[in-house]
């Protein structure tokens, strides 16, 4: 259940975290921290972390969760920070000093192999930081390492493409006119685990019990609430991969391009609220 398909490999090159993406990330921090705002929230809630607890997130980005939590658990609670990319662990490392926010530090690290000397924490967390494992069995397996046993993991992660129009649309509209790589299924990437049994298959036989995963839908703000369509295409075309690949296109290609992400999001533009489209993800948990 858990085999990957023989293209895996060719997705990896598109999730460059280290470098070309994590960059990007912290480039349009505030785009994207501001469109997932709301699975970011589902998340929190359902996770419900309490005071004393210590953490682990994972994939942390900009850090938005990170210190939300740590100032869930404070006082007598802490966070460790995870990223493989070094300038999101800078940049967040001065986000947090300068909200003095003390009871967080940061760890540039690769995830599915990071060991810290202070494990047993209480619990695991990650907002889409959890899906670009080369080999996540053992990826989850060193995850549940960091885990006091019956400690507990929660994931945010998307669901199947096309219940995340917010995000698709946009592609099909490149699609139309430039070639993009072809998706592949259970890659490292947005995707990876849209198949909730192959998830659950996952988390088990990375040795985690009690597994459950349930859904959470609803709209979400493109580039933002205060982006108009004109901003949200601006912010599609600089941040998401596939704007990356627009990139070496001839100027006419992209201004179509751009033009038609336009029309698109006008359709969807609730003033006040911003481009608003449907997402869909699995919220994810289980204890070690
Ligand atoms: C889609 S972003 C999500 C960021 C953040 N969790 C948020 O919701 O704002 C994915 C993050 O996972 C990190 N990441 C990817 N692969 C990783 C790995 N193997 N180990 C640690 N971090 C990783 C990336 O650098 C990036 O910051």
């Amino acid at each position: 259940m858990t085999n990957l398909p023989a293209n895996h490999e060719e997705a990896l090159e598109y999730e460059d975290w280290a470098g070309e993406m994590g960059a990007r990330w912290l480039a349009n921090l505030t785009g994207f921290e501001a469109t997932i705002l709301p699975a970011g929230e589902i998340l929190l809630t359902h996770a419900a972390y309490q005071q004393g607890e210590r953490v682990v997130d994972i994939g942390f980005g900009g850090g938005a969760t990170s210190l939300a939590i740590a100032q869930a658990v404070a006082p007598g609670g802490e966070v460790v920070g995870i990223d493989i990319s070094p300038d999101l662990v800078a940049a967040t490392t001065r986000r947090a000093a300068a909200a003095g926010i003390d009871n967080v530090r940061f760890i540039c690290a690769d995830a599915a192999t990071v060991t810290l000397a202070d494990a047993a924490f209480d619990r695991l967390c990650s907002r889409f930081g959890s899906m670009f494992f080369a080999e996540p069995v053992p990826a989850f397996a060193n995850l549940r390492g960091l885990l006091k046993p019956g400690g507990r993991i929660n994931l945010a992660v998307w669901g199947p493409p096309l219940a995340n129009p917010w995000m698709v649309e946009g592609m099909a509209v490149a699609r139309r006119h430039v070639e993009l790589p072809a998706p592949a299924p259970r890659a490292p990437g947005p995707f990876a685990f849209e198949e909730r049994d192959y998830m659950a298959d996952v988390l088990a036989a990375a040795g985690f019990h009690n597994v459950e995963i349930v859904a959470a839908t609803g709209t979400l703000p493109v580039g933002g609430p205060d982006a108009t369509p004109e901003q949200a295409q601006a912010f599609v075309r600089h941040a998401l991969s596939f704007g990356q690949v627009l990139r070496a296109h001839p100027p006419q290609v992209q201004q179509a391009v751009a033009a038609e992400l336009t029309e698109l999001y006008a359709r969807h533009y609730r003033p006040g609220d911003g481009v608003m489209m449907g997402y869909s993800i699995w919220l994810v948990s289980a204890n070690a």
